[in-house]
Protein backbone atom coordinates (compact mmCIF):
# COMPACT_ATOMS: atom_id res chain seq x y z
CA UNK A 1 0.00 0.00 0.00
CA UNK A 2 1.06 3.44 -0.72
CA UNK A 3 2.19 5.28 2.28
CA UNK A 4 1.03 8.89 0.97
CA UNK A 5 -2.16 8.22 0.16
CA UNK A 6 -3.88 11.26 -1.80
CA UNK A 7 -8.07 11.69 -1.01
CA UNK A 8 -10.08 12.51 -3.97
CA UNK A 9 -13.04 13.87 -3.83
CA UNK A 10 -15.71 15.31 -6.05
CA UNK A 11 -16.10 19.18 -7.69
CA UNK A 12 -18.40 20.78 -9.64
CA UNK A 13 -17.73 23.43 -12.03
CA UNK A 14 -19.01 26.52 -11.05
CA UNK A 15 -17.59 29.06 -13.39
CA UNK A 16 -15.02 28.74 -16.48
CA UNK A 17 -14.01 31.78 -18.54
CA UNK A 18 -11.46 32.59 -20.92
CA UNK A 19 -8.04 34.56 -19.45
CA UNK A 20 -6.34 34.15 -22.60
CA UNK A 21 -5.50 32.87 -26.30
CA UNK A 22 -6.35 29.36 -25.61
CA UNK A 23 -6.70 29.44 -21.65
CA UNK A 24 -9.53 28.70 -19.64
CA UNK A 25 -10.01 29.24 -16.13
CA UNK A 26 -11.79 26.79 -14.27
CA UNK A 27 -13.83 27.49 -10.59
CA UNK A 28 -14.12 24.16 -8.92
CA UNK A 29 -15.97 24.01 -5.41
CA UNK A 30 -17.08 21.03 -3.22
CA UNK A 31 -19.82 19.07 -4.75
CA UNK A 32 -21.46 18.29 -1.15
CA UNK A 33 -20.97 21.78 0.05
CA UNK A 34 -18.38 22.64 2.80
CA UNK A 35 -14.95 23.54 2.53
CA UNK A 36 -12.07 22.31 0.86
CA UNK A 37 -8.83 20.35 2.07
CA UNK A 38 -6.07 23.17 3.37
CA UNK A 39 -2.87 23.77 0.30
CA UNK A 40 -0.38 25.91 0.12
CA UNK A 41 1.25 27.77 -2.58
CA UNK A 42 2.98 25.83 -5.26
CA UNK A 43 0.16 23.13 -4.67
CA UNK A 44 -1.58 20.87 -8.04
CA UNK A 45 -4.37 19.03 -8.30
CA UNK A 46 -5.11 15.48 -10.49
CA UNK A 47 -8.23 16.44 -12.63
CA UNK A 48 -9.60 12.98 -13.13
CA UNK A 49 -11.49 13.44 -16.65
CA UNK A 50 -14.37 11.25 -17.68
CA UNK A 51 -12.70 10.78 -20.53
CA UNK A 52 -9.88 9.11 -18.43
CA UNK A 53 -7.09 10.94 -18.81
CA UNK A 54 -5.52 12.41 -15.40
CA UNK A 55 -3.67 15.77 -15.83
CA UNK A 56 -2.10 17.69 -12.95
CA UNK A 57 -2.82 21.29 -12.56
CA UNK A 58 -1.50 23.98 -10.38
CA UNK A 59 -4.17 25.81 -7.62
CA UNK A 60 -3.81 29.51 -8.58
CA UNK A 61 -6.40 30.94 -6.42
CA UNK A 62 -6.11 32.24 -2.22
CA UNK A 63 -5.35 29.12 -0.27
CA UNK A 64 -7.22 31.43 2.24
CA UNK A 65 -10.81 31.00 0.35
CA UNK A 66 -11.64 27.15 1.09
CA UNK A 67 -14.38 27.24 -0.38
CA UNK A 68 -13.53 26.84 -4.04
CA UNK A 69 -9.89 26.54 -6.15
CA UNK A 70 -9.19 27.98 -9.34
CA UNK A 71 -7.44 25.96 -12.26
CA UNK A 72 -5.65 27.80 -15.47
CA UNK A 73 -5.63 24.85 -18.34
CA UNK A 74 -4.06 25.87 -21.79
CA UNK A 75 -5.06 23.91 -24.60
CA UNK A 76 -2.36 21.49 -25.82
CA UNK A 77 -3.20 19.88 -28.87
CA UNK A 78 -0.68 17.47 -28.98
CA UNK A 79 -1.17 16.75 -25.46
CA UNK A 80 -2.77 13.74 -24.27
CA UNK A 81 -6.35 14.75 -24.63
CA UNK A 82 -6.73 16.50 -21.10
CA UNK A 83 -6.76 19.67 -22.53
CA UNK A 84 -8.95 19.29 -25.17
CA UNK A 85 -11.66 17.20 -23.42
CA UNK A 86 -11.46 19.95 -20.74
CA UNK A 87 -11.93 23.47 -23.67
CA UNK A 88 -14.19 21.36 -25.77
CA UNK A 89 -16.65 19.55 -22.87
CA UNK A 90 -16.15 20.88 -19.62
CA UNK A 91 -19.04 23.17 -18.88
CA UNK A 92 -20.21 25.10 -15.57
CA UNK A 93 -22.48 22.35 -13.72
CA UNK A 94 -20.21 19.45 -14.66
CA UNK A 95 -19.18 17.23 -11.50
CA UNK A 96 -15.55 16.21 -11.82
CA UNK A 97 -13.04 13.70 -9.44
CA UNK A 98 -10.18 15.62 -8.32
CA UNK A 99 -7.12 14.21 -6.17
CA UNK A 100 -4.80 16.26 -4.13
CA UNK A 101 -3.63 18.66 -3.32
CA UNK A 102 0.24 17.73 -3.42
CA UNK A 103 2.81 19.75 -3.01
CA UNK A 104 6.42 19.57 -4.61
CA UNK A 105 6.73 23.26 -4.94
CA UNK A 106 6.75 24.71 -1.44
CA UNK A 107 6.80 28.48 -0.87
CA UNK A 108 9.38 29.22 1.38
CA UNK A 109 9.72 32.24 4.37
CA UNK A 110 12.52 35.02 2.51
CA UNK A 111 12.75 38.89 2.23
CA UNK A 112 13.27 38.88 -1.43
CA UNK A 113 11.97 36.52 -3.57
CA UNK A 114 12.37 36.53 -7.88
CA UNK A 115 10.02 35.01 -9.53
CA UNK A 116 10.02 33.77 -13.30
CA UNK A 117 7.67 32.62 -15.23
CA UNK A 118 7.05 31.29 -18.89
CA UNK A 119 3.69 30.97 -20.28
CA UNK A 120 1.26 29.16 -18.53
CA UNK A 121 4.01 28.45 -15.92
CA UNK A 122 2.72 31.57 -14.19
CA UNK A 123 -0.05 29.63 -12.43
CA UNK A 124 1.57 28.09 -9.18
CA UNK A 125 3.23 31.25 -8.57
CA UNK A 126 -0.03 33.73 -8.33
CA UNK A 127 -0.27 32.44 -4.83
CA UNK A 128 3.23 33.00 -3.87
CA UNK A 129 2.81 36.11 -5.27
CA UNK A 130 0.11 36.93 -3.18
CA UNK A 131 1.74 35.45 0.04
CA UNK A 132 5.02 37.37 -0.46
CA UNK A 133 3.33 40.81 -0.68
CA UNK A 134 1.05 39.73 2.26
CA UNK A 135 4.29 38.98 4.14
CA UNK A 136 5.61 42.17 3.56
CA UNK A 137 8.75 40.73 1.81
CA UNK A 138 9.87 42.34 -1.57
CA UNK A 139 9.44 40.62 -5.33
CA UNK A 140 9.97 41.06 -8.50
CA UNK A 141 8.26 38.72 -11.56
CA UNK A 142 9.65 38.82 -14.93
CA UNK A 143 6.67 37.05 -17.13
CA UNK A 144 7.47 35.66 -20.55
CA UNK A 145 5.48 34.98 -23.05
CA UNK A 146 4.65 34.56 -27.17
CA UNK A 147 2.55 37.64 -26.63
CA UNK A 148 0.66 39.36 -23.85
CA UNK A 149 -2.74 37.89 -25.35
CA UNK A 150 -1.50 34.05 -24.51
CA UNK A 151 -0.21 35.15 -21.19
CA UNK A 152 -2.72 34.43 -18.14
CA UNK A 153 -3.98 37.23 -15.94
CA UNK A 154 -0.65 39.70 -17.56
CA UNK A 155 -3.36 42.53 -17.33
CA UNK A 156 -3.84 42.10 -13.38
CA UNK A 157 -0.78 41.20 -12.45
CA UNK A 158 0.51 44.37 -14.30
CA UNK A 159 -2.22 46.53 -12.79
CA UNK A 160 -2.15 45.76 -9.32
CA UNK A 161 2.09 45.69 -8.90
CA UNK A 162 3.12 47.90 -12.02
CA UNK A 163 6.37 48.18 -9.53
CA UNK A 164 7.35 44.64 -9.51
CA UNK A 165 5.72 43.18 -12.72
CA UNK A 166 7.85 42.94 -16.18
CA UNK A 167 6.39 41.29 -18.98
CA UNK A 168 8.09 39.88 -21.85
CA UNK A 169 6.71 39.20 -25.00
CA UNK A 170 8.63 37.44 -28.04
CA UNK A 171 6.12 38.85 -30.53
CA UNK A 172 6.98 42.34 -29.42
CA UNK A 173 10.42 41.29 -29.45
CA UNK A 174 11.27 41.48 -26.24
CA UNK A 175 13.64 39.43 -24.36
CA UNK A 176 14.26 38.57 -20.87
CA UNK A 177 17.75 38.47 -19.76
CA UNK A 178 17.74 35.46 -17.36
CA UNK A 179 21.43 36.20 -16.72
CA UNK A 180 21.21 39.96 -15.97
CA UNK A 181 17.82 39.03 -13.76
CA UNK A 182 19.61 36.50 -11.60
CA UNK A 183 22.95 38.42 -11.37
CA UNK A 184 21.21 41.26 -9.66
CA UNK A 185 18.98 39.22 -7.16
CA UNK A 186 20.43 40.36 -3.96
CA UNK A 187 21.73 38.20 -1.53
CA UNK A 188 19.32 35.84 0.13
CA UNK A 189 17.17 36.16 -2.39
CA UNK A 190 15.17 32.79 -3.56
CA UNK A 191 14.49 32.21 -6.79
CA UNK A 192 10.91 30.20 -7.75
CA UNK A 193 10.45 29.47 -11.79
CA UNK A 194 8.11 27.67 -13.42
CA UNK A 195 7.57 27.66 -17.58
CA UNK A 196 9.19 25.34 -20.56
CA UNK A 197 11.94 22.92 -20.22
CA UNK A 198 14.57 25.31 -21.88
CA UNK A 199 13.59 28.46 -19.33
CA UNK A 200 14.36 26.08 -16.31
CA UNK A 201 17.37 24.56 -17.72
CA UNK A 202 18.41 27.87 -18.61
CA UNK A 203 17.92 28.59 -15.08
CA UNK A 204 19.49 25.72 -13.36
CA UNK A 205 22.74 26.61 -15.77
CA UNK A 206 22.85 29.72 -14.60
CA UNK A 207 22.48 29.15 -10.88
CA UNK A 208 24.98 26.79 -10.87
CA UNK A 209 27.70 28.92 -12.57
CA UNK A 210 26.53 31.24 -9.84
CA UNK A 211 27.61 29.06 -7.40
CA UNK A 212 23.75 29.75 -5.61
CA UNK A 213 23.72 27.38 -2.42
CA UNK A 214 21.23 24.51 -3.02
CA UNK A 215 17.56 25.83 -1.99
CA UNK A 216 17.95 29.07 -3.80
CA UNK A 217 16.76 28.21 -6.77
CA UNK A 218 13.20 26.77 -6.94
CA UNK A 219 11.40 25.20 -10.20
CA UNK A 220 8.53 22.89 -10.84
CA UNK A 221 8.31 21.39 -14.58
CA UNK A 222 5.06 20.25 -16.81
CA UNK A 223 7.15 18.18 -18.85
CA UNK A 224 9.10 16.05 -18.08
CA UNK A 225 12.81 16.06 -17.87
CA UNK A 226 15.40 14.95 -20.46
CA UNK A 227 17.53 11.96 -18.90
CA UNK A 228 20.05 9.81 -20.49
CA UNK A 229 20.70 6.03 -20.63
CA UNK A 230 19.72 4.33 -17.43
CA UNK A 231 22.55 3.45 -14.84
CA UNK A 232 21.60 -0.45 -14.99
CA UNK A 233 21.10 -1.81 -18.49
CA UNK A 234 19.68 -5.20 -17.10
CA UNK A 235 16.83 -5.99 -15.20
CA UNK A 236 17.43 -5.11 -11.25
CA UNK A 237 15.31 -6.92 -8.24
CA UNK A 238 13.13 -4.85 -6.17
CA UNK A 239 11.86 -6.42 -2.75
CA UNK A 240 8.53 -4.44 -0.85
CA UNK A 241 8.51 -4.69 2.47
CA UNK A 242 5.06 -4.69 3.45
CA UNK A 243 4.11 -6.88 0.78
CA UNK A 244 6.88 -8.92 0.92
CA UNK A 245 7.77 -9.89 -2.03
CA UNK A 246 10.62 -9.01 -4.28
CA UNK A 247 10.26 -8.50 -7.84
CA UNK A 248 12.12 -8.73 -11.21
CA UNK A 249 11.61 -5.58 -13.44
CA UNK A 250 12.86 -6.17 -16.42
CA UNK A 251 14.59 -3.00 -18.54
CA UNK A 252 11.78 -2.42 -21.04
CA UNK A 253 9.36 -1.80 -17.72
CA UNK A 254 9.03 0.50 -15.12
CA UNK A 255 8.99 -0.59 -11.30
CA UNK A 256 4.99 1.33 -11.44
CA UNK A 257 4.11 -1.23 -14.02
CA UNK A 258 5.64 -4.54 -12.29
CA UNK A 259 4.80 -3.56 -8.91
CA UNK A 260 0.81 -3.09 -10.17
CA UNK A 261 1.46 -6.30 -12.23
CA UNK A 262 1.72 -7.96 -8.93
CA UNK A 263 -1.54 -6.52 -7.40
CA UNK A 264 0.34 -4.20 -5.03
CA UNK A 265 -1.84 -0.64 -4.66
CA UNK A 266 0.57 2.56 -5.55
CA UNK A 267 -1.13 5.90 -6.39
CA UNK A 268 0.21 7.51 -9.60
CA UNK A 269 -0.91 10.07 -12.23
CA UNK A 270 0.96 10.91 -14.47
CA UNK A 271 3.43 8.16 -15.06
CA UNK A 272 6.31 10.16 -16.46
CA UNK A 273 7.87 11.58 -13.51
CA UNK A 274 6.41 15.20 -13.25
CA UNK A 275 3.62 14.96 -10.49
CA UNK A 276 5.10 13.33 -7.37
CA UNK A 277 2.18 11.22 -6.53
CA UNK A 278 3.98 7.69 -6.85
CA UNK A 279 6.58 8.96 -4.21
CA UNK A 280 7.96 5.73 -2.22
CA UNK A 281 10.54 5.60 0.27
CA UNK A 282 13.39 4.15 -0.32
CA UNK A 283 14.78 1.26 2.45
CA UNK A 284 18.08 0.56 1.12
CA UNK A 285 19.39 0.38 -2.34
CA UNK A 286 20.93 3.18 -4.32
CA UNK A 287 18.33 4.97 -7.06
CA UNK A 288 19.01 6.03 -10.51
CA UNK A 289 16.94 9.51 -9.97
CA UNK A 290 15.24 10.16 -13.45
CA UNK A 291 12.30 12.24 -12.11
CA UNK A 292 11.28 15.74 -12.59
CA UNK A 293 10.29 16.61 -8.94
CA UNK A 294 13.19 16.26 -6.38
CA UNK A 295 15.81 18.13 -6.01
CA UNK A 296 19.02 17.20 -6.84
CA UNK A 297 19.86 17.47 -3.06
CA UNK A 298 16.38 15.30 -2.47
CA UNK A 299 17.64 12.77 -4.98
CA UNK A 300 21.03 12.55 -3.26
CA UNK A 301 19.34 11.89 -0.03
CA UNK A 302 18.26 8.66 -1.67
CA UNK A 303 15.15 8.49 1.26
CA UNK A 304 12.05 8.75 -1.30
CA UNK A 305 12.05 7.81 -5.45
CA UNK A 306 9.47 8.17 -7.94
CA UNK A 307 8.79 4.41 -9.45
CA UNK A 308 7.16 5.99 -12.36
CA UNK A 309 10.83 6.21 -13.78
CA UNK A 310 13.36 5.99 -11.60
CA UNK A 311 14.98 2.86 -11.68
CA UNK A 312 18.06 1.05 -9.38
CA UNK A 313 21.52 1.94 -9.36
CA UNK A 314 22.32 -1.24 -7.91
CA UNK A 315 20.92 -4.80 -8.00
CA UNK A 316 18.36 -4.72 -5.27
CA UNK A 317 15.93 -1.70 -4.52
CA UNK A 318 13.88 -2.42 -0.58
CA UNK A 319 11.09 0.02 -0.95
CA UNK A 320 8.60 0.81 1.85
CA UNK A 321 5.73 -0.79 -0.04
S1 LIG B 1 3.09 9.15 -11.29
FE1 LIG B 1 3.67 11.24 -11.43
S2 LIG B 1 5.73 11.23 -10.64
FE2 LIG B 1 5.19 9.13 -10.80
Amino acid sequence: MNVHPLPSLDVVVTDRRSVADDIVLLTLAPAGGGDLPEWTPGAHIDLLLPNGVERQYSLCSDPADRSAWQVAVLRESAGRGGSEFVHALLAVGEMLRVRGPLNHFAFEAATHYTFVAGGIGITPLLPMIRAAALAGATWSLAYAGRSEGSMAFVRELRGEHPEQVTVYSSEAGERLALDELFAAAPAGTLVYCCGPARLLDAATTLAAGLGWPAGQLHQERFEAKETGAPVLADAFEVELEYSGMTLTVPPERSILDVVEEAGVLVLSSCREGTCGTCETPVVSGEVDHRDSVLTPEEQADNEVMMICVSRAACAKLVLEL
